[in-house]
C-alpha cells in the first residue's frame, strides 16, 4: 500500500518525464540532476527547478554513515524515496536499486523495481552494470517501469573494481563500455549515468547513443550532470572526489551554529523573551490561588 500523498503539480512548471529527457537531448539542452534523500532537500531541489532527483544509494555513505553502499536495503531506499516524493512534485524522481535487489534473479529485479513506483512514489529506477544486467533491464522495462542505467565506476562493485577508481582508461576497457552503452540502450534504458570516465570516452558514448547520458566525473560532453548533493553542499566531510564542485560548506555552518547554541544555553542567552510563552497575569494569579502556592517560591 502506498503512503505517498499526492499534491498537485505546480502550474508554473511542467512535470519532467522520461520524454522530457529525450527531448532535451534532441534539443541539446543540458539535463540537471542531483541526489536527494529527505523531504526538505527535495522541496528545495524541486523549487530550484532541478530536472531530476536521484534517491541514490549513496545515502548509505552520506546519510547513514556506512563505508560504502553495500549495506543499503530496499527498506532504507523506500523510506527515503517516500520522503523525497512528498517534497518534490515536478522533478523526475529516480529510485536507485540497492545491492542485491536486482542481481539474484530477473523476477526479484522486476518485483523490487515495482516497489519503487508502488510504495516509494518514484517515477523510474536506476541500476548499475552493463551487459550482465540487460535481461533484468528488459524485463523491468516490459513491466512498464523506466530504467536508468549506470556504467563506469559502479560503486556496488567496489570490491571487484579494487576501490573507487576511474574506469575505461584503456582502449580495451573503453570499447567494452561503449558496447555496454549500446546494449543498455537496446535493452530499453531511457538514460545512462556515466561515472568516473575519461571525458573523451563519455562524450564519444554520448554522441553514439540516442538516449541521454548523465555524467558524474565524466566531463562536460554528457547530455546532463549529476552530483551527490551532500558533496555539493559540503555536508560530507570524509572525502570529496576530485570531480565535485563544492558550492557551500554546510558542515562548517552546522558546526558554527551548534557551537553558538551550546554557548547560548550555557550563558542563559537562550531562550530569550521572544522564544518564551507566558500565561496572562490574571490566569497565573488564579492558578496560584487555586494551588495555594506562594507567588515566587524558591
Ligand atoms: O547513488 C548515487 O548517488 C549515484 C550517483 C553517484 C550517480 O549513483
Amino acid at each position: 500500500m502506498s503512503t505517498v500523498s499526492v499534491y498537485p503539480v505546480s502550474p508554473l512548471r511542467k512535470k519532467v518525464t522520461t520524454l522530457t529527457f529525450r527531448q532535451k537531448k534532441q534539443r541539446g539542452e543540458p539535463i540537471s540532476m542531483l541526489t536527494g534523500y529527505d523531504y526538505p532537500t527535495a522541496l528545495a531541489l524541486d523549487q530550484a527547478g532541478v530536472d531530476s532527483i536521484l534517491v541514490g544509494d549513496s545515502l548509505g555513505m552520506v546519510v547513514l554513515g556506512y563505508e560504502n553502499t553495500l549495506p543499503v536495503t530496499m527498506e532504507d531506499m523506500l523510506h527515503h524515496s517516500r520522503a523525497v516524493a512528498r517534497g518534490a512534485k515536478n522533478a523526475l524522481l529516480v529510485g536507485d536499486m540497492p545491492f542485491m535487489s536486482y542481481q539474484v534473479s530477473v523476477e526479484d529485479a522486476v518485483r523490487n523495481a515495482g516497489r519503487f513506483l508502488q510504495n516509494g512514489g518514484m517515477d523510474a529506477v536506476k541500476l548499475e552494470g552493463g551487459r550482465e544486467r540487460a535481461a533484468a533491464i528488459r524485463a523491468i522495462v516490459e513491466a512498464g517501469i523506466p530504467v536508468m542505467g549506470h556504467l563506469g565506476l559502479t560503486p556496488q562493485s567496489v570490491h571487484q573494481l579494487g576501490g573507487f577508481r576511474a574506469q575505461g582508461k584503456t582502449a580495451v576497457a573503453a570499447a567494452r563500455l561503449l558496447e555496454d552503452a549500446h546494449l543498455l540502450e537496446q535493452a530499453g534504458c531511457f538514460s545512462i549515468v556515466l561515472e568516473s570516465l575519461p571525458a573523451q570516452l563519455a562524450e564519444y558514448i554520448t554522441r553514439h547513443i540516442s538516449i541521454p547520458t548523465i555524467g558524474i566525473g565524466a566531463g562536460a560532453g554528457c547530455d546532463g550532470q549529476v552530483l551527490v548533493t551532500h558533496d555539493l553542499l559540503g555536508l560530507f566531510e570524509r572525502f570529496s572526489p576530485r570531480f565535485v564542485k563544492q558550492y557551500a560548506n554546510l558542515h562548517d555552518e552546522m558546526h558554527k551554529s551548534f557551537r553558538a547554541y551550546i554557548a547560548d544555553v550555557q550563558s542563559l542567552q537562550f531562550p530569550a523573551a521572544e522564544h518564551t510563552i507566558m500565561m496572562e497575569a490574571d490566569e497565573w494569579l488564579e492558578f496560584l490561588a487555586q494551588t495555594g502556592h506562594e507567588l515566587n517560591p524558591v
